[in-house]
């Protein structure tokens, strides 16, 4: 007969063995906290296209199969349901968050080794049921994380084998007006995660805490790593991609780059971010994927992302209504001015509904 405690750590043993053996493609990763990994998501990961107000051009599938995990998306109210939108919906209408949804479930289904977080800007303040039936008819809910707490603390979040484990593979996060009491597994944002400055202009990027509800210290890291370029038009401050500068700011290493703002991170917290938001996240092709997996001390993915139009815009594009080429925007932020036949034709359409916009994010 065993003695009872051999007995005891064998059913201890037994019963925090974890079934997955390969989390977010890495064996490592089963028994790495959430809280301890470092994710690439998109930035307005819906607006795809080549517009102003575009942030990307592969679709959330394509990102997903890509290696992104974290997917921010903004959405708005409308007439006919809750919409993901930049801004606003008549400056662009990335389609329903249900039709997304959707897309993002029939992903989740078929790849049930992998945990992936949604980020949602609740730019029009709705309480979080409202977004339950989108979540319900998309076959989501049920893959959704429901902390034991309103806050969870960095060292308190459960590994990626837990997660999958227990089929609770995506985490919700909402930015303001969640509620633990109401809809438990739309975690509030920020009494569990800060982020750093959005919408920054200069490559510096630091990594300073610009919101949270909560001390910086004891909770996940999300840096928002695009870098924007500013105009004024008719008194409205507009902010878009510097697409000028996209290569550097998603490259692994030099001046502006991913690598570069992480090291700020590393060296003000001691640790990693653990998610980084994106503009056109496929302009280098791996670096970014490679760059998290360094982060992360595991082997570098092995697919091969390859780099969406950002990459290859020529210097003719269409200028259609709210439609500019990659190159052309460039232009016009390399002379440092507006190019106003172009832009001003374009935007003169959107400025009256950014205008008291509130959040331009
Ligand atoms: C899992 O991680 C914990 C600490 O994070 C460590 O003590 C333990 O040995 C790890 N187990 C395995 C099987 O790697
Ligand atoms: C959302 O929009 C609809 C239609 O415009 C409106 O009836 C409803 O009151 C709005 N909901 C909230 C919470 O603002
Ligand atoms: C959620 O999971 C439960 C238990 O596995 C299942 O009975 C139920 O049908 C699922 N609901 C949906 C909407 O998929
Ligand atoms: C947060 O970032 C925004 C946008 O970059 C900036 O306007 C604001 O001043 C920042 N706030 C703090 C407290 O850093
Ligand atoms: C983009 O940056 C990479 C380094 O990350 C460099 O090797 C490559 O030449 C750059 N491409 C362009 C078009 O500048
Ligand atoms: C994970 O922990 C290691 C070891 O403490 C640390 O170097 C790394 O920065 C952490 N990563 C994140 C995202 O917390």
């Amino acid at each position: 007969m065993l003695p009872t405690f051999i007995l005891s750590t064998l059913a201890l043993a037994a019963s925090t063995a974890l079934a997955a053996t390969t989390c977010n493609g890495h064996s490592e990763l089963c028994n790495r906290s959430y809280g301890n990994v470092t994710f690439v998501g998109t930035h307005d990961s819906y607006a795809v296209g080549s517009s102003i107000a575009d942030n990307q051009d592969q679709s959330v599938t394509q990102q997903l199969n890509d290696g992104v995990r974290m997917l921010q998306v903004q959405a708005h109210n409308t007439s006919s349901g809750i919409h993901l939108c930049h801004t606003s919906c008549s400056l662009l209408d990335g389609g329903s968050l249900s039709d997304y949804l959707t897309t993002v479930a029939s992903w989740v289904k078929s790849n049930p080794n992998d945990v992936i977080s949604i980020l949602i800007v609740n730019s029009d303040n709705l309480p979080p049921t409202a977004y339950t039936s989108a979540f319900d008819s998309a076959g989501l809910t049920n893959y959704t994380y429901s902390p034991s707490s309103s806050s969870t603390t960095l060292s308190a979040w459960p590994t990626l084998g837990t997660l999958i484990d227990a089929g609770t593979r995506v985490v919700v996060f909402m930015d303001y007006d969640a509620s633990f009491s109401s809809v438990p597994w739309i975690i509030d944002e920020f009494s569990n995660m800060w982020e750093d400055a959005y919408d920054v202009t200069s490559q510096t990027f630091g990594c300073a805490v610009n919101r949270t509800s909560g001390t910086a210290g004891s909770q996940l890291m999300l840096i928002n790593h695009f870098l924007d370029t500013s105009y004024s038009l008719g008194g409205t401050q507009f902010w878009v991609p510097d697409k000028t500068k996209i290569n550097a700011t998603n490259s692994a290493s030099g001046y502006g780059s991913i690598g570069f703002h992480v090291g700020n991170c590393e060296s003000i917290w001691g640790r990693n971010p653990n998610h980084i938001l994106l503009d056109f996240y496929d302009s280098n092709g791996n670096a970014p994927f490679d760059l998290a997996a360094s982060l992360n001390s595991v082997s570098a993915p092995t697919n091969t992302v390859s780099a969406g139009s950002i990459a290859t815009a020529t210097t003719t594009g269409s200028t259609g209504t709210a439609q500019v080429s990659a190159s052309k925007l460039s232009g016009a932020a390399v002379t440092g001015r507006l190019d106003l036949g172009l832009v001003l034709g374009m935007v003169l359409g959107v400025v009256g509904v950014m205008v008291g916009a509130g959040r331009v994010l």
